[in-house]
């Protein structure tokens, strides 16, 4: 059985001190639960968020990283460093930096193999625009943006990569994807990784749904055969709310 992960995607919000009070918030609420909580949140908060959730179910992660170890890369930051302070996940690929910071298909691979070698776990992202789903190449694009992603990875690197199936249509936009229309693609990300990987990896691999998750729709999509869980945006940016996506079984 796989667990459910469900991670927060904070994006650009939240000073250090509004983290702290949101983890103070948070932390009781969803201490009981089985699901696996990640918060992944700005450089600026990784450390306090670090220190408060010591001692506690929830995990961390980044929002990005840079896929060489050191040097001239002004404003970056590496697996390594990452790695140094505690961090233990890291979201690569996410539409938004593919959209506006020219993330490729070829430095989404180089980052999960940084991640990898830093012992980080990587979230990679993937998703189809309104625009290509209207053209029928929603699973085209998936499976194609899968398999480079995890391109030259052992097996048991692929097992511990959690994708995350975010439809760009559906970010931010309230507009959710059905539950049997997500858990479709994420059916068919599944069956490429169990071409290239074999059916005991791609049955292992953790794939979430992101885009307008809400404690709304949360308990429908993530009871689904294939959704493990979510990638949450704007829903996770208030304590309760995100506490009852993580509790949805509850
Ligand atoms: P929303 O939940 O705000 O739609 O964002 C989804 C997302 O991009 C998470 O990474």
């Amino acid at each position: 059985m796989r667990k459910k992960v469900i991670a927060g995607n904070w994006k650009m919000n939240m000073l250090p001190n509004e983290a702290i009070d949101y983890i103070q918030e948070f932390t009781p609420l969803v201490k009981d639960t089985n699901n696996e909580v990640i918060l992944c949140v700005p450089y600026i908060d990784l450390f306090y968020a670090l220190l408060n959730t010591q001692g506690t179910n929830i995990k961390v992660g980044a929002q990005n990283v840079h896929f060489e170890e050191k040097g001239a890369y002004t404003g970056e930051v590496s697996a390594k460093m990452l790695k140094s302070i505690g961090v233990e996940y890291v979201i690569i690929g996410h539409s938004e930096r593919r959209q506006y910071y020219n993330e490729t298909d070829e430095s989404v691979n180089k980052k999960v193999k940084a991640a990898f070698e830093n012992d980080l776990k990587p979230i990679v992202c993937v998703g189809e625009s309104l625009e290509e789903r209207e053209e029928g190449k929603t699973v085209e694009k998936i499976t194609k943006q899968t398999r480079l992603a995890l391109e030259g990875l052992s097996n048991s690197q692929v097992k511990n990569t959690i994708i995350a199936y975010e439809p760009i249509w559906a970010i931010g936009t309230g507009k959710t994807a059905t539950s049997e229309d997500a858990n479709n693609s994420i059916k068919e990300i599944r069956k490429e990784i169990e071409k290239i990987y074999g059916k005991e990896v791609a049955d292992e691999v953790i794939i979430q749904y992101g885009g307008s998750v809400k404690s709304s729709n949360a308990k429908e999509l993530f009871e689904t055969s294939d959704i493990d869980g979510g990638l949450v945006g704007g829903a996770s940016l208030k304590p309760d709310e995100f506490a009852k996506i993580v509790n949805y079984d509850k």
